[in-house]
């Protein structure tokens, strides 16, 4: 293989020679991510590793003019400095440059574009003591599908000793499957079956990053705990008797109980960067997965950087489906991830369950709140004192073996929380109205929260009598609690950054209070007198949670219906969303003060699996219409490429208005002066009829204040299956100044079978993304 130096990289560094001293060590180099031109490779070489490693030569050539090494130390160092190639997510590689590597590098014609490497976070749980209730129970996974398809985690590992891992009602591994279970520390490949499939670790980005860092558990052995919750929340085995030490006791099992699954760690005691999570998103496309599940994403970053949206981009083009969460940076708006079109953006809502305790007065009342305490309680009839907001630590001391009683009135919980654990009392009820309880549930010690009204109970009640007592009892699950679901306050909102003409987010799943698998060697929870606690099971919440919920009902799609696109499982799974709550009034948002919840916080509903399998139409869209899309958002021809790796993309119908099954108009004042001043604005879709042969749909608008909202035209007659039909939607109104403005609304076509609804959003957000 030639080693010549490209002639384009020789004009370029003169000014090398006074700053090389040597080029084994450079304390400035780091990590990055460099798209190149595939089509621009040059012939000899046979893949594009081999290039890769003759272009980083060539760079360490040109750049460290005063050091001289033979063939056999540059092919060493070369090798030593590519830390990844990737081929099918993006054509390119993750290499460790200097800042004069990189510079040189971008004299390449073959160069497109480069991201520093930087760290990712999984959208663990809001509060990594959160808890969740159990996806399981009730109407959802009652059917068995899902058997032959493939669900691949991005994740912090998997425990395979977990009984949801067990397969003797799963079907052989498809002839297909081109994955591996990875040896490793503590990890041999017969811990694989025909439930968990596969298993592999990504860690050189991670290693590159930080030289000097020792991996404790270098495998895919899960010793974080969230892999072990998604992966088994999206598609683990039943198991029967399942609890968190007693709570939502019953059956577990996720979402599409008999898929395959395979993971995929990026997640490291030491933390997770892209070049990892790129190459595990690489190695999933090429292992043959049918469904891909991302509890993880970045903040703020443009599509064309924004590792997750390149790396998905290929996936929807090998037809599979991407789960991804919006993240926990509710409730304030515009704070959500993954806003990208080619993806699924999941909320976090709640179920209709609840964790209570009890306490009983000494004169036998009882009065009930929220709890999730763990342990037990055997005292009887302990002395109970108020002690209004629980802010003076030593008077906290002096009263630790009562039971403390705590007010909460201006959002103080956390410190109250945290006073009552430091002073190590040893039961505390908590009286608060706070919507983010949940956050704060599970305590090291006995704890019990109470409404203000249930409070005004026992303040009374100690008030009136001389020597107050009570006892505390814990573990009961209350099923059927309303109104449920709601989106829950830390859910992040849309509109998103990256793309702001494409509604986000897309569904609403469980994400709060969610019982799944947990390894048996990481603490589930800790108490203030035991330290350490261990369960197989766990509660978590969070939109890592909401992600594989998703995920799992995709596969149970995409078995039902092998032919359809990720679009249309996605459309599918959002038209046929329940907007109502179980008090039949529409879903309510904790994070705005109990109202109605705005399709930017709820996206087009709470998802309903059942409904999804037959949704009567779907909206499709192909790899084109993201093209055209990226086109019209005034992409350079290199960002474009760095998503899409093809050097032609045809941008000759650039358009905004992807054939999506929700809308969104901006219609700020602010950019185009005049308020009050006609805005209109026209969408165009088209609807495939995947119901019965011959139908019609008739057209039902829910009104938006202060807008005219029309449909043309209002009836859709399909003749046959399969066969398509446009429309239009026009808004018409006035240009609004009022600050951040939601109004929505919906369009829903019915036939005698099917609803098929999309929400439509209004808003004055988002000035400086509104297209004239
Ligand atoms: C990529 O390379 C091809 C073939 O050399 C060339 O036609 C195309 O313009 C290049 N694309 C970009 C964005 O540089
Ligand atoms: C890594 O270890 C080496 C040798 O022990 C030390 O010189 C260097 O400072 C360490 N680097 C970091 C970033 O800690
Ligand atoms: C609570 O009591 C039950 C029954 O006696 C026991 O099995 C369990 O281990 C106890 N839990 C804790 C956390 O001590
Ligand atoms: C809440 O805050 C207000 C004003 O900061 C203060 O007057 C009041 O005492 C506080 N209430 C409690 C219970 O701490
Ligand atoms: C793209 O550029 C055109 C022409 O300058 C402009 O009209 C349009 O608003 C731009 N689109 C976006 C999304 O910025
Ligand atoms: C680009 O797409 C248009 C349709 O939108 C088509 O007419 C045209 O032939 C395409 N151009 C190329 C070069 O493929
Ligand atoms: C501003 O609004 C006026 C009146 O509706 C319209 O004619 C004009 O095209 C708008 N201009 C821009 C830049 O949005």
């Amino acid at each position: 293989m030639a080693m010549d130096i490209p002639r384009y990289l020789l004009f370029s560094f003169i000014i090398t020679t006074h700053l090389v001293s040597s080029i084994l060590v450079d304390q400035n180099s780091n990590n990055y991510i460099i798209h190149m031109n595939l089509s621009a490779m040059p012939t000899p070489f046979s893949n594009q590793q081999s290039w890769y490693l003759s272009i980083i030569s060539s760079l360490l050539q040109i750049t460290s003019d005063q050091v001289t090494i033979n063939n056999h130390q540059l092919n060493h160092l070369s090798s030593s400095k590519l830390v990844y190639t990737y081929t099918n997510v993006m054509n390119g590689f993750c290499a460790n440059l200097s800042p004069l590597e990189l510079e040189a590098l971008k004299t390449s014609p073959e160069y497109i574009s480069s991201i520093k490497d930087l760290p990712i976070k999984l959208d663990t749980t809001h509060s990594p003591q959160s808890i969740g209730l159990n996806p399981v129970s009730g109407a959802w996974p009652t059917t068995q599908y899902g058997k032959n398809v493939i669900i691949g985690l991005i994740d912090s590992g998997i425990w395979p000793e977990s009984e949801s891992f067990k397969d003797d009602e799963i079907s052989d591994i498809p002839s297909r499957w081109k994955g591996q279970c990875e040896k490793g520390t503590q990890f041999d490949p017969s811990l694989c079956n025909k439930k968990l499939i596969g298993a592999r670790f990504f860690n050189k980005g991670l290693l590159a990053n930080n030289p000097n860092m020792t991996i404790s558990m270098n495998s895919a052995r899960d010793i974080d705990g969230h892999g072990t919750h998604t992966t088994t929340t999206a598609a683990g085995s039943q198991v029967k008797g399942a609890s968190y030490f007693g709570y939502a006791s019953g059956s577990a099992m996720g979402m599409a109980p008999h898929a395959h699954v395979s993971m995929y760690k990026v997640l490291w005691e030491g933390g997770a960067y892209v070049s990892d999570t790129i190459a595990a998103i690489d190695s999933a496309i090429a292992d043959g997965v049918d469904v891909l599940s991302l509890s993880l994403g970045f903040d703020e970053a443009p599509l064309y950087e924004d590792p997750i949206a390149i790396a998905t981009f290929a996936a929807m083009e090998k037809n599979i489906f991407v789960s991804t969460s919006a993240g926990n940076r509710g409730p304030v708006l515009e704070t959500l991830h993954n806003g990208t079109p080619w993806v699924i953006t999941v909320s976090a809502g709640t179920l209709d369950r609840e964790f209570h305790g009890d306490l009983t007065l000494a004169d036998g009342t009882i009065v009930t709140g929220m709890s999730l305490y763990p342990g037990n309680f055997s005292t009887d009839k302990v002395p109970i004192v108020f002690m209004s907001s629980c802010d003076n630590f030593n008077e906290l001391i002096e009263v630790k073996n009562k039971i403390v009683v705590c007010e909460d009135n201006n959002g103080t919980l956390g410190a109250q929380v945290d006073n009552i654990d430091r002073a190590r009392v040893i039961g505390c009820v908590f009286i608060s109205n706070s919507y983010d309880i949940t956050y704060f549930l599970q305590t090291k010690f006995a704890s019990i929260f109470l409404n203000p009204v249930n409070g005004k109970l026992i303040k009374d009640y100690i008030k009136c009598n001389s020597n107050p007592k009570a006892s505390m009892k814990f573990k009961s699950t209350v099923l059927g609690t309303k109104p449920a679901p709601m989106v829950d306050s830390y859910s992040s909102r849309g509109p998103s950054h990256s793309c702001p003409f494409v509604l986000k987010p897309d569904i609403t799943a469980p994400g709060t209070l969610i019982l799944a698998s947990w390894p048996q060697t990481v603490p589930a929870t800790e108490l203030q007198f035991q330290n350490n606690v261990f369960s197989n099971f766990n509660l978590l919440s969070g939109t890592s949670m909401s992600c594989p919920h998703v995920a799992g009902v995709a596969t149970l799609l995409r078995e039902a219906h092998p032919s359809w696109s990720p679009a249309a499982i996605r459309s599918a799974i959002m038209t046929t969303s329940d907007i109502l709550d179980n008090t039949n009034e529409l879903i309510k948002d904790i994070g705005n003060d109990y109202k109605p919840s705005s399709p930017l916080a709820l996206g087009a509903g709470y998802i309903n699996p059942n409904r999804a399998l037959d949704p009567g139409l779907i909206y499709d869209a192909q790899k084109q219409d993201y093209v055209n899309l990226l086109c019209a958002l005034n992409f350079t021809r290199k960002n474009i490429m760095a998503i899409t790796r093809s050097f032609f993309n045809n941008c000759s119908n650039p358009s905004l208005d992807l054939n999506y099954p929700s809308f969104i108009s901006f219609v700020n004042a602010a950019n185009n002066g005049t308020v009050g001043s006609k805005v209109k604005q026209e969408f165009h879709r088209t609807v495939t009829n995947v119901g019965e042969e011959a139908t019609t749909y008739v057209a039902k608008i829910t009104p938006i204040e202060g807008f005219h909202v029309n449909v043309i035209p209002k009836k859709l007659v399909f003749k046959e299956r399969n066969e398509k039909v446009t429309y239009k939607l026009r808004i018409e109104g006035r240009r609004i100044l009022e600050k951040n403005k939601v109004a929505f609304g919906y369009l829903t076509w019915i036939d005698s079978k099917h609803i098929v609804r999309s929400p439509i959003v209004v808003t004055s957000l988002n000035s400086d993304l509104t297209p004239p």
